[in-house]
């Protein structure tokens, strides 16, 4: 495992956004796992300025989302659909039949999971997952207590989490209880491995992942048994380590 101190949050979307593109440049039908919450935006700043500016061309990658929330249709505000759209998806030139984000008004949400699994492989795998971590250790939305191996499924998000997430909604009643993931076991098929994380609020949990011990109660742990994975941390979130 990398771990990459950058100074501060731009330095480190800045450095993000160098490994994909340079991703992209070697193999512009490669394979991306995005990921969502607030981590990644200047990253997606970044790519964004590297289409306009240096045209970075992104109309042959494919990309996989790593969860969406149950229930949440595409255009709500606070569906992970309408955040890549927002805040990625629209500003480059990424072709919509290449992009991949979870279902969350699937109705059958076992048989779109399993079809959402053969869709990975049959593109080639995952080349790049980019992943944040949640306050309590979890990657997408598998949270502490998730197999090590699990695949993409529905999870019960926990109460820390939501409470996390409420800061999107006008009321706790409003966050979703459920969610689509990609499984652990899923994410660690992908051929690399970019972990972000910024601020104090996240020391606690870069301490974990880095040198704790692997378990499933902090799911962003098994990250150090990956061949391939780079932690890129601003200054803040790596004052415990
Ligand atoms: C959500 C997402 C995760 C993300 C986490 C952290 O729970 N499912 O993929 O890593 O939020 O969010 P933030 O980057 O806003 O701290």
């Amino acid at each position: 495992m990398l771990v990459i101190i950058k100074e501060n949050y731009q330095q480190m979307s800045i450095e993000a956004a160098r490994q994909v593109a340079s991703l992209i440049r070697k193999k512009p039908d490669c394979v991306i796992g995005f990921a969502t919450g607030s981590t990644p935006l200047g990253l997606y700043k970044e790519l964004i300025r590297m289409h306009k500016e240096e045209g970075l061309d992104f109309s042959k990658v494919v990309s996989f989302n790593l969860d969406e929330y149950v229930g949440l249709p595409p255009n709500h505000p606070e569906s992970y659909h309408y955040f890549m759209g927002e805040n990625l998806f629209k500003h480059i030139n990424i072709n919509p039949t290449n992009v991949h984000i979870p279902m969350g008004m699937a109705e059958d949400i076992d048989a779109f999971c399993e079809w959402y699994e053969q869709k990975i492989i049959e593109h080639g795998g995952i080349d790049l997952q980019i992943l944040g971590i949640g306050s309590n250790g979890h990657i997408a939305f598998n949270e502490p207590g998730s197999s090590l191996g699990s695949r993409t499924r529905i999870k019960t998000l926990n109460e820390n989490t939501r409470l996390d997430n409420s800061r999107f909604f006008n009321s706790m009643d409003e966050v979703p209880k459920y969610a689509i993931t990609m499984g652990v076991g899923t994410i660690m098929e992908a051929k690399r491995l970019l972990l972000l994380a910024n601020g104090v609020k996240k020391a606690d949990a870069i301490k974990a992942t880095v040198e704790g011990p692997i378990m499933a109660k902090f799911p962003a742990t098994i990250v150090q048994l990956h061949r391939y994975a780079t932690v890129i941390v601003d200054k803040e979130a790596a004052s415990k380590l």
